[in-house]
């Protein structure tokens, strides 16, 4: 049989937290309900952050409230502190993933806290989370390059990928955040960080700005990791990382990752469905 690949789903949260347009919950409803059928074990589609910095994520809970959940399938929310992690749970959330960066000038413009900052807010919220029984998961933004700081050496990405394994994320994903990594710079960067987490609990999240996204994935395969974040018709964008483009396409990656022989088990008329309907929101 066929080596297994999954492909997170990360379109809901990822692919339109960038959107200006304020896209209405029913239709956000109707994606992820699309994604449920499509096959993916788990999608994230909230993310409990502030509403002055991120609106289009505002009714996260409305959209966790009104989704028809598929047995077996884990609906995720981005928690940045406390607050969000309350919220999550109180929305029924399955799993919470907690998000850093790797570079000082992404997490000042993203979260407003240095890197050290970061992980101090981040450890009560994966304590809370195990504690619940929730899976939690970790994110390293700007994992290769930061669209202030410049190029990221590969030790400052193992760095916080150690700290958020020391505080129990089952897994971490690690963000090419503008797309403009080459499979080089993954290979640098992934060589420093499988010293201290196996490919097993590693993710790859990568944007696709450069056009080498899918590029990164097969050096990424080549190097143990089975899990790759992707979001249907290639969405999105991070509001605080000017120039990035979209993630990569989850169509993109399901096709790759099976000419390379690998399994994903989506049913891609289904994902055919979800990325129209994921391009329509866009507008
Ligand atoms: P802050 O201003 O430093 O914090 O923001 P604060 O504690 O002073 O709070 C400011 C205001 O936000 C207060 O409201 C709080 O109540 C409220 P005010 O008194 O002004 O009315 N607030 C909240 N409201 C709702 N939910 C919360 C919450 N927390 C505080 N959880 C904070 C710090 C982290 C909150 C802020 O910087 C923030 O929300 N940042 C989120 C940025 C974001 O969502 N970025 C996109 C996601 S990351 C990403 O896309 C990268 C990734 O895809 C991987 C990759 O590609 O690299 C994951
Ligand atoms: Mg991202």
């Amino acid at each position: 049989m066929a080596e297994r690949v999954e492909i997170f789903e990360v379109g809901p949260r990822d692919g339109l937290q960038n959107e200006a347009r304020l896209i209405p919950v029913e239709e956000k409803i109707a994606l992820v309900d699309c994604l449920s059928r499509a096959g993916f074990r788990r999608i994230e589609c909230a993310s409990f952050v502030s509403p002055k910095w991120v609106p289009q994520m505002a009714d996260s809970g409305a959209v966790l409230a009104g989704i028809t959940r598929m047995p077996g399938v884990s609906y995720a929310a981005l928690t940045p502190n406390m607050r969000g992690f309350e919220d999550a749970v109180a929305a029924g959330a399955d799993e919470v993933a907690i998000f850093g960066s790797a570079s000082e000038g992404f997490s000042k413009a993203n979260i407003n806290a240095t890197i050290e900052e970061s992980l101090e807010r981040f450890r009560p919220v994966a304590a809370a989370a195990i504690e619940r029984g929730l899976p939690v998961r970790g994110y390293v933004s700007c994992v290769v390059e930061c669209p202030y700081d410049g190029p990221v050496a590969p030790a400052s990405v193992a760095r916080v990928v150690a700290a958020l394994r020391d505080m129990g994320c089952y897994e971490v994903s690690l963000g090419d955040t503008i797309g403009r990594a080459t499979p080089e710079g993954i290979v640098a960067m992934l060589k420093a960080v499988l010293g201290e987490m196996p490919a097993e609990r590693l993710a790859g999240h990568y944007h696709d700005t450069g056009g080498l996204a899918c590029d990164n994935v097969e050096a990424s395969l080549g190097l143990g990791l089975r899990v790759f974040d992707a979001a249907v018709g290639g969405l999105g964008g991070c509001p605080y990382a000017p120039g990035a483009a979209g993630n990569v396409a989850t169509e993109a990656v399901a096709a790759r990752v099976a000419a390379l022989g690998y399994e994903h088990g989506l049913d891609m008329d289904v994902v055919a469905e979800a990325a129209d309907m994921a391009r329509r929101m866009r507008g």
